[in-house]
């Protein structure tokens, strides 16, 4: 996903820079949904952090908030790297509280992660098949 901003931000040519943007906004749809769908609901049971939740909720918002602008908008459209860049920015966020606050304290409480991977991915694959 890092490396999707970064390339985003080499490109000069519209065409592939819409294509990236929508690459990327597809992506991070289909991470919102299967977190909020199953993975959230799930930590939200059985870690004692509510607040940590509610904010990546809000997080979550907010991408979906950018993504739907910038689907809406082409790249010739005044602020449209601007508003890739800032979802790169929020994006890059999110996933260091997951990464530095979530994930460690779903590893210590009694939630069964491998469980969870599997119906997360399985979630993810159907979304992909449906966005394809
Ligand atoms: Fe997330």
């Amino acid at each position: 996903m890092k490396t999707w901003f970064k390339q985003y931000e080499k490109l000069q040519n519209e065409t592939e820079k819409e294509a990236l943007a929508r690459k990327i906004c597809a992506a991070l749809t289909v991470h919102a949904k299967i977190e909020e769908e199953i993975f959230y609901p799930a930590l939200r049971k059985s870690i004692d952090d509510d607040e940590l939740l509610d904010e990546a909720e809000v997080e979550h918002a907010s991408a979906k908030q950018l993504i739907a602008e910038i689907l809406s908008m082409s790249p010739q459209d005044h602020l449209f790297d601007a508003k890739v860049k800032v979802l790169g920015e929020y994006v890059m966020h999110h996933v260091q509280e997951e990464e530095q606050e979530m994930f460690p304290e779903a590893r210590k409480s009694d939630v069964d992660l491998d469980a969870l991977g599997v119906k997360l991915s399985k979630r993810k694959a159907e979304l992909m098949k449906k966005a394809a």
